[in-house]
């Protein structure tokens, strides 16, 4: 019987922009050694080059990848975002291609949620201020409203990956949490759900922000619900900058209505660290501003390597799409029959059958089969119990309507 291996070191994989060590460890633990490593971010012809051997790609934030560069790519399997977000592909584009695009949604989940605790004790002792006028060589020695975080009362708007963190460590030390979220969620610890947002502002002490931006979050928090907080209360936004009015906020800043708050994003932020930070909370002592860093930590940057690394790797040994942002999702241990065809193509009536039919005239049996499909695309995964020749593989290409298609010892 014929043996056909699966020759790793023919796998090209090219990573940009310094991606961490994580990543390349894990690639080569997992037998992929072809790694092309380059610590910038690369554009125009060079990209291109590079791009048109690759089989795999990894880029961070400032590499983009449209559909011109895309259609090029002509060998490209998969794209790794070593990133949060994926603005910097065209993603539909790389999915009419056949090219699943994974990223690392919650590496730096913990990063933010950490920062938020620390947020929530200094704006409880009054410590912005303090440190301001230090600054100024001013002493304030003074109580004023500095408490404890012991028994207070943090409301969490948006219970999801970063919310339900926070809401673990602030138990821990010892407050009551209450959260609102439009999904039903599982309550970790103590946590207590409310069944509205302004049964939340009205009674936390701090209140924190953890939504997405969406058409519904959107000025969430504005002058009418900045009302409804409790006098002397804090406000903490690291979700997104569109989700709060900081006009209204400022106002209540001004009033005393609000004792602090602490803002991480913004609606415009600067888009270097060259350009100028212009904000309406820049007068305030009691506010902590920080220029978008809620996730970044060298443990955030670490995870990311591994994560977008091991979905990689875990596409090109099984096929499996799982955390794939843009392409249907398959779930594939690795291979047990003898081969596994992965067939990518547009989402047209007939496609499969005749993927069976090629299996059929070729007399082999098929011990495995799995179908995804969205509006688009179908993605199909046949496993045989006897081997092809892997010339077999350029028929399958022949196949009306097929994007790519890909063999797996
Ligand atoms: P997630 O998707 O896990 O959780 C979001 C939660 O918000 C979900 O439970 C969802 O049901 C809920 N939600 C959505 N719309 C809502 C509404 N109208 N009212 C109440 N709840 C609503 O997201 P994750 O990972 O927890 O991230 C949360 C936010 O943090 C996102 O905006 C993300 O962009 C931001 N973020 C900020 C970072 C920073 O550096 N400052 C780093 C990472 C994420």
């Amino acid at each position: 019987m014929l043996r056909y291996s699966f020759d790793k070191d023919r796998i090209k994989v090219v990573l940009l922009e310094g991606i961490h060590e994580n990543a390349v460890r894990f690639l080569n633990e997992s037998g992929y050694n072809n790694i092309e490593y380059y610590k910038e971010a690369l554009k125009g012809d060079r990209l291109e080059s590079i791009i048109r051997q690759a089989h795999i790609i990894g880029i961070r934030s400032r590499t983009e990848l449209r559909k011109d560069i895309l259609k090029k790519a002509e060998k490209l399997i998969a794209v790794g975002c070593f990133s949060i977000g994926t603005n910097q592909v065209d993603l539909y584009d790389a999915k009419m291609l056949g090219i699943p695009v994974f990223n690392a949604p919650f590496s730096n989940t913990r990063s933010v949620a950490e920062l938020v605790i620390a947020e929530v004790i200094m704006l409880m002792r009054g410590v912005p201020e303090k440190n301001a006028l230090a600054h100024r060589k001013i002493w304030m020695k003074t109580i004023g409203n500095a408490v404890e975080v012991r028994g207070k009362t943090l409301g969490i708007i948006g219970y999801g990956h970063i919310g339900s963190q926070v809401s673990v460590l602030a138990e821990s030390l010892g407050m009551n949490i209450i959260y609102y979220d439009i999904e039903k969620k599982l309550n970790l610890g103590n946590a207590k759900p409310v069944s509205s947002l302004e049964e939340l502002l009205k009674i936390s002490d701090v209140v924190t922000l953890h939504v997405p931006s969406t058409p519904l979050t959107r000025k969430m928090i504005s002058a009418t619900q900045v009302r409804m907080m409790k006098k002397g209360s804090c406000l903490i936004n690291t979700s997104r900058g569109d989700v709060v009015d900081y006009r209204a906020v400022a106002e209540a800043l001004r009033s005393g209505h609000l004792a602090g708050a602490a803002a991480d994003v913004f609606e415009t932020e600067p888009a270097s660290n060259n350009e100028p930070f212009i904000h309406e909370l820049q007068e305030f002592d009691n506010v902590i501003l920080t220029p978008h860093i809620g996730g970044n930590t060298k443990e955030a940057q670490a995870n990311i390597g591994l994560e977008v690394a091991e979905k990689l790797v875990k596409y090109s040994d099984t096929g499996s799409t799982i955390g794939a942002v843009n392409f249907v999702e398959i779930a594939l241990m690795p291979n047990c029959s003898s081969q596994r065809f992965l067939h990518i193509h547009r989402n047209v009536p007939g496609v499969l059958r005749e993927i069976n039919n090629f299996f059929s005239l070729q007399g082999i049996n098929i011990s495995a089969e799995y179908l995804q499909t969205d509006a688009d695309i179908g993605y199909v995964i046949v496993e045989t119990e006897s081997e092809l020749d892997p010339s077999t593989i350029e028929e399958l290409k022949k196949i009306p309507h097929t994007i790519k298609v890909r063999m797996i010892y």
